[in-house]
């Protein structure tokens, strides 16, 4: 087996991960473990709408704390959602030095999209493309400054109750990585369900990481559905219509071109998108632009044109039905607001991590946004502190073969999953979840990332379902059938599993 020292071990290679990266002090050694091409196989990438940042001349970093809390639904953390709002615009401001190519105004000011939520346009963007231009930035200033591994991270160690790195699973077997610190930026969970708006990488392998090394996690109950994700094609992943397109006057209508948006919520399209998520799940639903100024719609959402035409529609002359897919995933790997979980030397940063700033419900925007905040400031953390020497790895975990159809895992994993924790939640579905998941949670590790990828989805869902029968009420992304109202005793109450 190949072995590797390293000062800091980062699993993930999205936003969060590179920007951390970045932040780090150039005499430290960097491994970056990637599933796929450089920082091109998370949701990263994938991000339309943009990074929310308090830059427009009527906004404020109070404003973004009050709109963010507000569509938290109660539940977010105040202190994580002051810091966020107030490192937001430095982070942007740095990432527009670092060359990343944002849509401009004629005067030069950054432009700023419009999205559910917000009560000011706050969305500093790239067209339609915002994560492929961060990214693409990101990968050109890291390029040098790590090494990186493709593979996945089978199991983390911790020896003497630090994390002192983990075994990566490469095409070339186990890579066993030591490091001094270790930093989760793994991302979400979307494509646990059948369907979503996220890549086929984001499978909550992270959360599971830590949770099997014994770091708490926290939320877990609350999912993100997009409301507008193209109901069109057989492929469980969807196409995002960004709510950018709402932000810039799209309507939302009914079989009879209703815009019933607004007996749900007075911002109608711009309502937050639990609100909206759940309206638009109950009926058959249509994005239509056809009022919008084409010539807008060609410059600013030319990804998102294109997309649908693949589907033969055109959303400058169509309606084009729309229907919610899972997008995001508040809980994750409860961290401090300096990324420190709760095993020593151990880090989580970005989608795989919470730090209560999202509370029960995301505003649009905030989660690129979360990623740069959260990525650099647990990078300063780690530069902060005493590096000790690099701890040794227990014994590698060992690789057993298993016969299983792998595929049908995954139909029956999404299936199970999207029927217990979806956009409503029985409480009957939600209890047969344990059973129904155990011969996929108790699969051993073998040498297929696949699979892996599947025993972690399904001890993920596991939990996530105990925990979501633990709440009862209903509150941002957890809606359930028999407590469909939000409780005022449960108001700011955060669950929390760990292992030990
Ligand atoms: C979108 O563009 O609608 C998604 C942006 C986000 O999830 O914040």
């Amino acid at each position: 087996m190949e072995r590797i020292k390293t000062d800091i071990l980062i699993i993930g290679a999205g936003a969060a991960g590179l920007f951390a990266a970045l932040h780090l002090p150039r005499e430290l050694d960097v491994v970056v473990v990637d599933k796929g091409k450089l920082g091109g196989g998370g949701s990263s990438p994938w991000a339309q709408g943009g990074v929310a940042a308090a830059l427009g001349p009527d906004d404020s970093p109070d404003l973004h704390a009050a709109d963010t809390l507000r569509v938290a639904a109660g539940h977010g953390d105040v202190s994580a959602v002051t810091v966020l709002c107030s490192e937001a615009p430095e982070c942007v401001m740095e990432l527009a030095e670092l060359g990343c190519d944002f849509a401009r105004n004629e005067d030069g000011s950054l432009h700023l999209a419009r999205e559910g939520g917000q009560s000011v346009a706050r969305s500093v963007h790239s067209d339609d493309a915002t994560g492929a231009a961060i990214m693409s930035t990101l990968r050109d200033k890291a390029r040098d400054r790590v090494t990186r591994i493709e593979g996945s991270c089978l199991q983390l160690c911790v020896v003497g109750g630090r994390c002192t790195g983990g075994w990566v699973l490469t095409e070339d077997g186990l890579v066993e990585v030591a490091a001094r610190s270790t930093v989760l930026a793994t991302g979400g969970i979307g494509a646990l369900f059948t369907s979503t708006t996220n890549p086929v990488g984001a499978t909550g392998d992270g959360q599971v990481l830590a949770w099997e090394a014994g770091a708490g996690l926290a939320d877990i109950e609350f999912v993100q559905f997009h409301p507008t994700a193209l109901a069109l094609g057989d492929s469980h992943q969807r196409l995002l219509l960004t709510e950018a397109l709402r932000g810039a006057g799209a309507h939302v209508v009914d079989s009879e071109g209703r815009r019933f948006l607004f007996e749900h919520h007075s911002d109608g399209e711009l309502a937050p998108r639990d609100v909206v998520a759940r309206a638009i799940a109950s009926r058959h639903s249509w994005l239509d632009c056809r009022h919008i100024d084409p010539a807008l719609l060609e410059e600013e959402f030319p990804n998102v044109l294109a997309g649908v035409r693949t589907y033969g529609l055109d959303l400058i002359k169509d309606l084009v039905p729309v229907q919610p897919a899972a997008h995001y995933f508040m809980g994750g790997i409860q961290t401090d607001l300096d990324g420190r979980s709760s095993i020593p030397r151990l880090y989580a940063i970005g989608e795989c991590s919470n730090t209560g700033v999202h509370g029960a419900n995301r505003l649009a925007s905030n989660s690129l946004a979360e990623a740069l905040v959260f990525g650099r400031r647990a990078a300063k953390a780690i530069a902060g502190q005493r590096m000790g020497p690099t701890k040794g790895l227990a014994a590698a975990p060992p690789l057993q073969e298993v016969d299983i159809d792998v595929d049908a895992g995954w139909v029956r994993l999404r299936e199970v999953c999207s029927g217990a924790l979806g956009i409503q939640r029985d409480p009957k579905v939600m209890a047969s979840v344990a059973g129904a998941l155990e011969d996929l949670a108790i699969l051993p590790l073998t040498g297929s990332t696949r699979a892996a990828e599947l025993r972690a989805g399904a001890i993920l869902v596991r939990l996530m379902a105990r925990v979501a029968l633990l709440r009862t009420e209903s509150r941002g992304g957890h809606h359930r059938t028999d407590y469909p109202s939000p409780d005022p005793d449960w108001a700011g109450v955060r669950l929390r599993v760990s292992r030990s």
